[in-house]
């Protein structure tokens, strides 16, 4: 049995989520943190080959100039979210990761992305140029760190929404427009996906943005007999929504309206407060419900950044529904979540997924993770748990 270590290749490395899977990892490879939140440590999937914590090596593409220490610290000092001192003891880990973290792209990610971003980001590339740099990142770090696979994930700003009908259907339309920026309407996510499947690495896409939801793109992945997923990790809100509307639905109650009032102060709160970019995040947090319903009820969904809240969210929901011989009732709930804490466990669990599905020959989209996410690309059932029972019996299938 091959024992090889496996990338992990972030998008976004210095981010919130990004530096909370980092320390997480720290921490899970060093013994150092229990099995809360992680889905992949289950009694469900013990006995299906997943890979182990100290197999998984970390770099990734960033635009900031700041330290994964620093912000790793901040997530303690300022946040609140994670305990100092479990810091202080995997922090010795950081600067080799620090060290692997290159300059990404901005290409087409809006002023809002483009703010963030160090002087030193290449903002005069054609999509090809900024892929085939991409694929040389990617690359040498699988070579210098002698890597079996690289699983590229992306943690980035949420992107101004792109209509994927935009994008040329097939792979062969696509390819010739990479030469002609006036033309190509993919946005960095798209370009970060396509050099990972071209290079025949996973790619994983925890933003609602584009990423590989295109025709094109999804046939580069199966030509290149590799596999991909996304979009925007189901973690807080959504995750509730996921659970109650199947019951609402099963139970025979009307749901007239589900308004959902977000409220956060991170970073990426502050890159939501743009309209263009929060317009890609609410769609995503609002589609389910409909399909899962099999009606429209009247919807709301608000997300407002609010600076002192720093990585605690908060969301109020306020659900008005219809019983028996037609009378009103309300269900409310408050959900107070850590953001980057309940979603950097599921990045880590996707990742060991994926990395199962590579060694079963899986290709294309992975419509078996589709519980992770709030817009499962390719998937119908919109219900939390049917899509787990999903996951359970894929994962169990071989083992
Ligand atoms: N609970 C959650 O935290 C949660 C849930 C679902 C989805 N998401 C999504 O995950 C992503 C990361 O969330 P976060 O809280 O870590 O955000 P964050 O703002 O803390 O981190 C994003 C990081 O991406 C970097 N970045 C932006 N554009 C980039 C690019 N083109 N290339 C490389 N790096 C780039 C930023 O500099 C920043 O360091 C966001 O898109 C968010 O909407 C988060």
């Amino acid at each position: 049995m091959t024992t090889s270590n496996i990338g992990i290749w972030l998008v976004g490395a210095r981010g919130g989520v990004a530096a909370t899977a980092i320390t997480g990892l720290c921490a899970l490879k060093d013994g150092l943190a229990p099995d809360a939140g992680l889905v992949s440590q289950l009694p469900a999937f013990r006995d299906v080959g997943l890979p182990d914590w100290d197999r998984f090596v970390v770099g990734g593409h960033e635009i900031r100039d700041v330290s994964l220490g620093d912000e790793a610290m901040r997530l303690a000092t300022e946040s609140r979210a994670i305990d100092p001192q479990l810091i202080e003891r995997v922090k010795d880990q950081f600067p080799a990761i620090d060290d692997r973290i290159r300059l990404g792209t901005i290409y087409k990610s809006g002023s809002a992305i483009s703010d963030l971003a160090s002087e030193a980001v290449v903002r005069d590339e054609s999509p090809r140029d900024a892929i085939r740099r991409l694929k040389e990142d990617m690359t040498g770090f699988a070579e210098s760190n002698g890597l079996e696979h690289v699983i590229v994930l992306n943690l980035a700003s949420t992107e101004p929404a792109v209509d994927p009908s935009l994008a040329p259907a097939s792979w062969a339309e696509l390819e010739p427009l990479l030469d002609r920026p006036q033309e190509c309407p993919l946005p960095a996510s798209s370009l970060y996906a396509i050099a990972a499947l071209d290079l025949g690495y996973s790619y994983l896409n925890f933003a609602p943005s584009l990423g590989s939801a295109t025709p094109a793109i999804d046939e580069l992945a199966r030509q290149r007999n590799t596999r991909h997923m996304g979009s925007d990790g189901k973690t807080g809100e959504t995750l509730m929504k996921s659970v109650l509307a199947p019951m609402f639905h099963d139970r025979n109650l009307k749901v007239m309206s589900w308004v959902g009032h977000n409220i956060f102060g991170n970073l990426d709160g502050r890159i939501l407060d743009d309209p263009v970019n929060k317009a890609t995040k609410v769609t995503s947090k609002d589609r389910l419900l409909a399909q899962i319903l099999e009606y429209r009820p009247q919807t709301l969904v608000s997300i407002e950044y609010i600076e002192s809240l720093g990585d605690w969210k908060t969301a109020w929901d306020h659900i008005h529904f219809t019983g028996f011989l037609g009378t009103p009732m309300t269900l409310q709930f408050t959900w107070q979540g850590c953001d980057s804490l309940l979603a950097a466990p599921l990045a880590l669990d996707m990742i060991r997924f994926t990395d199962l599905a590579r060694r079963r020959g899986h290709v294309g989209l992975m419509p078996f993770l589709a519980c992770f996410f709030k817009s499962p690309q390719g998937v119908e059932e919109q219900g939390y748990i049917r899509q787990f029972q999903a996951l359970e019996a894929w994962a169990n299938e071989d083992s």
